[in-house]
């Protein structure tokens, strides 16, 4: 079959905070270069719109930046390579007002200066904001900016099917355009993918029906490791149900997490001790690992409400005031009221645990790159990394931006110095993705399975064997079951066989890359007999350095298990501790 080939300099899957960073950042590194900015959605609605609390920089002259990257490596529980974090908080001030420039709406303080709120883990206020919609006016601010380049064209709702690599290096994607349902091929001298997470792995979760892990798959099945993936971040105040975040800016303005018996319970975990006014790292400012634990610890003590969606506890912000909510936290509002039914202003709000962010992703350098020739990643997607074994809240926008502009110029220095792609491999591999398309999903005939199903299977599995708390034998049940599902999804039912916005293959195809994901995440927590971050493993409750200073790094190996390796994390200044708040 001969397909729609669209060429150009650099292609950029992806087009949220790191992905929209990223093409302006190649826009602005070589006039002449030409970028294809892919999404399968339209840029605004990609998941950076629902960021809602914040991103960290040093803005004022009582923080520094040994301080911001002490606090994150600390996070981290020392997992973090210290070079990026250095990096990161150099380059962080920089991208904040450079955003502001193009047009963020920044929260301000009264005499002018950019308002910085405190955040969990950090020991000084430091992450500005805009209000409680965060995202969507960085998002804006990025979109419309990167609207002024006419170098970049975009992609809308096409879904990128993989990679195209030649000779060890990659040429191109494939692309199911989701309008017309034909698969055209783009080709370029580098690819960033900047897809985000995968946080629809698990079934509570914060994260948009997108977020499938598109992106670590496309990067795992083209021979590239993925790093870190054991470590999945629960967010501890997550809406019961829906799993809508409620941001941990209202912590960060004095809310409180309140058992069944009215009581401040972060006290009893050694967060206190339980002030009016919040202090940094204590008490509901403490890290999201160690709330998400303590919330399961009260659950198990009998502490907690039970509700239609499980078990849940209190987080109360009437004590406030009704004007701070509606200046500084209007989007709980909004959100408390559409989705529980609730006002904040006078009823507590219900929250549990949800997970919310991946720190494990595609393994990368400084610059973005990849092992593999002119692959780069950044965002969610990417594993540089800053955030270890536990991310500190308000890191995440920072480090898209910050690490989103640095691939987008490394990507474009090099697609500068390389020779455009051949066509003829080119046509030769599109044309055995197209079969495995056409006979897994686009044509495929009979099949039993549904695909929601073996969705739904597949996130209890994960919640069982690698949520807050892990053990041996529940991994080793998950991923059992998952080997499982892989099989069992060869024979799935695709009862839809239109063309135009074919939701239904849609969803299979995302839940292949989706299946990918899970395993690197399941059989990587398996092999790190230790605890560390978020990853908690009661037959292994401490912290090993000896052993377990390092980084996995999983590998497809098709047809079984992902291969796990380990290397070492990279320390230049922090002499690893205990981590204690
Ligand atoms: O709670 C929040 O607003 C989340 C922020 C983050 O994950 O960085």
């Amino acid at each position: 079959m001969k397909h729609e080939i669209f060429e150009h300099d650099i292609i950029i899957v992806g087009a949220g905070g790191a992905g929209l960073r990223a093409a302006i950042a190649a826009a602005e590194h070589a006039e002449h270069l030409s970028i294809a900015l892919i999404s399968k959605v339209y840029p605004m609605r990609s998941h950076t719109v629902s960021a809602e609390g914040g991103a960290a920089g040093v803005m004022r002259d009582n923080d520094s930046e040994d301080t911001h990257a002490k606090d994150t490596i600390f996070g981290s529980d020392f997992l973090a390579d210290q070079d990026a974090v250095e990096i990161l908080v150099r380059e962080a001030p920089g991208e904040l007002i450079q955003l502001e420039h193009w047009g963020c709406p920044w929260s301000r303080d009264p005499d002018g200066r950019i308002s910085v709120r405190p955040f969990g883990g950090m020991t000084v206020n430091r992450t500005v904001f805009a209000a409680d919609k965060t995202g969507f006016h960085m998002l804006h601010a990025l979109f419309q900016t990167s609207l002024k380049y006419d170098a970049i064209v975009r992609y809308d709702e096409c879904f990128v099917t993989s990679l195209l690599t030649d000779d060890g290096r990659v040429r191109g994607v494939t692309n199911l355009n989701l309008y017309t349902g034909k698969v055209q091929i783009v080709m370029a001298k580098s690819v960033i993918i900047c897809t985000g997470g995968g946080g629809r792995a698990f079934p509570f979760t914060t994260n948009a029906a997108i977020k499938t892990g598109d992106g670590m798959a496309l990067a795992y099945r083209a021979g590239v490791g993925l790093k870190d993936m054991e470590f999945v971040q629960y967010h501890p105040t997550g809406l019961p149900g829906t799993g809508i975040l409620i941001t941990e800016a209202s912590r960060g303005e004095g809310g409180w997490l309140i058992n069944k018996h009215g009581h401040r319970y972060l006290q009893d975990y050694g967060l206190g001790p339980a002030t009016d006014t919040p202090t940094h790292r204590k008490m509901e400012l403490g890290p999201r690992d160690i709330l998400s634990r303590c919330h399961m610890q009260e659950h198990q003590k009998g502490n907690t409400f039970e509700g239609p969606y499980g078990h849940y506890l209190h987080l109360d912000l009437r004590h406030l005031g009704e004007e701070l909510i509606d200046s500084k936290l209007p989007f709980v509002r909004e959100l408390t009221r559409n989705y529980v039914g609730i006002d904040p202003v006078v009823d507590p709000i219900p929250v549990r645990p949800v997970v919310h962010y991946m720190m494990g992703g595609i393994h990368t350098d400084t610059d973005g790159k990849t092992s593999l020739e002119g692959l780069y990643a950044a965002g969610e997607c990417a594993c540089v990394s800053i955030n270890g074994a536990n991310r500190l809240g308000s890191n995440s926008l920072t480090e898209l931006l910050v690490f989103g502009a640095r691939a987008g110029r490394s990507a474009a220095e090099f697609a500068l110095n390389q020779p455009s792609p051949l066509k003829s491999p080119i046509d030769l591999l599109a044309g055995d993705e197209q079969k495995r398309l056409d006979d897994n999903f686009l044509k495929k005939e009979g099949g039993t399975e549904k695909v929601a199903g073996l969705r739904q299977e597949m996130q209890i599995a994960m919640e069982d064997g690698v949520g807050i708390y892990r053990n041996e034998g529940d991994m080793r049940k998950t991923c059992d079951t998952l080997q499982s599902l892989r099989e069992r999804f060869a024979n799935i039912r695709i009862e839809d066989d239109t063309s135009i916005f074919n939701t239904e293959r849609t969803v299979a195809l995302e839940l292949d890359f989706t299946l990918d994901v899970a395993e690197t995440i399941a059989n990587s927590a398996l092999q790190r007999t230790e605890s560390r971050g978020s990853h908690n493993r009661i037959d292994y409750p401490e912290r090993d350095d000896e052993n377990y200073l390092k980084h996995s790094l999983a590998f497809r190996a098709p047809g079984g298990p992902p291969k796990i390796e380990h290397f070492p994390v990279t320390i230049t200044r922090w002499e690893p501790e205990e981590r204690k708040y």
